[in-house]
C-alpha cells in the first residue's frame, strides 16, 4: 500500500506538470479527486488495514490527498489569470464598430412609389410572366405577324419545338393576362422587367423596367386618361412640371398617344438632350382597340378603356437629372448612397 501511494504521487506530480488546458486538467480533477477516483478509493481500502498500519499510512494518504488538492487548485488559478489577461486592453468604453446597412435600389424604391401612387386611386397591382408566348406579346395586342410595327420592337425569343417563346418587350402583354382571367371593371398596373435586342447606349439597354396600367369599364374616356396621367406626373415628378400629350401609333390602341414631360436639363428651352425640342417622352397610352377587347372576349360595345406603358428608367433619368441609363445597374455606390 505504501509503495502504491507513493508511486501514485509520483504520477500525479508528472502529470500535473504536463497538463495545458483547462479540460485537460479537468479530467485530472475527475481521475484523482472525484468522489469516485482514485486517492478516495485508497481511502476505501484503508478502512480494513489493522489499526498499527493505519496511523503509518493514514499520513502518507493525507499527504497525497493534500498534495493533489493543492496542486490542482494552483494550476487552476494559473489558467484562470491567463484568461483574464488576455482581456485586460480591452476598453468597454470604446465606440462600437459601425455596421453598414444595406438599402434598397433606386428602381426598387421607385416602384414601391409609383404603385403607392397608383393604389390611391383605385388601381390593383399584377405581376405578369417575363417569359411571353407570341400570342401574349403580340398577336393578342393587335400586332400580328405581318405587322410592321413588329420591326419596332427587337425580340429575345427563345429556343423551344412546341411554340414560340420570347423575353416580353414590353408589359402590355399583362394588360392580355389579367383581361383574359377578369372581366369588367378592371383597373390594374403591372410593373416589371422588360427585354429588347438593342444596341447599348446612354438611351437604351436590353433590360428595362415599364409600369403598365389600364383602366376598363362602362363609360371611360380619352379625358380620364389625361387626368390620370397628369395626376401621377403631379405626384411622381412633385412640383409643377409641365406635361403634353402627343398623337402617336400603337397596334393596341384608337387614338393613341405619348406624353411628354419639360425637359429637366433646359426647363424647356431646347439642348441636346431633348434634341432641340424641350420635351421628353416618358409614355405611350392611348384607348384599348377594339381587337384587343375582341381577343381577350370583352365586348367592346359595352366597354371602353384607356391604356399607358411607361418606362421606368427614363422616367427616373428626369425626375432626377440622371444622365446616362447605364448608371443604374453599375452600381457605383456614389449613386446608390443618394438614394437611401
Ligand atoms: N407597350 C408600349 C411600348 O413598349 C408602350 C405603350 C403604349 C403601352 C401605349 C400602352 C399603350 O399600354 O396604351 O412602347
Amino acid at each position: 500500500m505504501i509503495d502504491k501511494i507513493k508511486s501514485i504521487t509520483n504520477e500525479v506530480e508528472i502529470l500535473l506538470k504536463k497538463i495545458s488546458s483547462l479540460s485537460e486538467l479537468e479530467e485530472f480533477r475527475i481521475k484523482y479527486l472525484s468522489r469516485k477516483g482514485v486517492i478516495n478509493s485508497l481511502f476505501e481500502n484503508f478502512k480494513s488495514l489493522s489499526s498499527q498500519e493505519k496511523s503509518e499510512i493514514g499520513k502518507l494518504l493525507n499527504e497525497l490527498k493534500k498534495f493533489a488538492q493543492s496542486s490542482y487548485e494552483a494550476k487552476k488559478q494559473e489558467f484562470e489569470k491567463k484568461v483574464s489577461s488576455h482581456y485586460k486592453d480591452l476598453d468597454l468604453t470604446l465606440p462600437g464598430r459601425r455596421y453598414n446597412v444595406g438599402s434598397k435600389h433606386l428602381i426598387s424604391q421607385a416602384l414601391d412609389e409609383i404603385i403607392y401612387i397608383f393604389r390611391r386611386i383605385g388601381f390593383s397591382v399584377f405581376d405578369s410572366p417575363e417569359i411571353e408566348d407570341e400570342y401574349h406579346n403580340f398577336d393578342a395586342l393587335n400586332t400580328p405577324d405581318y405587322h410592321p410595327s413588329r420591326d419596332m420592337q427587337d425580340t429575345f425569343y427563345l429556343e423551344s419545338d412546341t411554340e414560340n417563346y420570347l423575353l416580353r418587350t414590353h408589359t402590355s402583354p399583362g394588360q392580355i393576362r389579367v383581361m383574359e382571367k377578369f372581366s369588367p371593371p378592371v383597373k390594374v398596373i403591372v410593373p416589371g422587367k422588360c427585354y429588347r435586342n438593342e444596341a447599348i447606349s446612354s438611351r437604351s439597354l436590353s433590360m428595362f423596367h415599364q409600369i403598365e396600367g389600364f383602366y376598363v369599364d362602362k363609360n371611360v374616356t380619352f379625358r380620364e386618361l389625361q387626368a390620370t396621367l397628369s395626376y401621377f406626373a403631379r405626384e411622381f415628378f412633385g412640383r409643377n412640371l409641365k406635361t403634353r400629350l402627343r398623337p402617336s401609333f400603337f397596334p393596341f390602341t384608337e387614338p393613341s398617344a405619348e406624353m411628354d414631360v419639360e425637359c429637366y436639363l433646359c426647363n424647356s428651352k431646347g439642348c441636346r438632350v431633348c434634341k432641340y425640342t424641350g420635351w421628353l417622352e416618358i409614355l405611350g397610352c392611348g384607348m384599348i382597340d377594339p381587337n384587343v377587347f375582341a381577343a381577350v372576349g370583352y365586348d367592346s360595345e359595352k366597354y371602353t378603356g384607356y391604356a399607358f406603358g411607361m418606362g421606368l428608367e427614363r422616367t427616373l433619368m428626369i425626375k432626377f437629372g440622371i444622365p446616362d441609363i447605364r448608371m443604374f445597374y453599375e452600381n457605383d455606390i456614389r449613386l446608390l448612397k443618394q438614394f437611401r
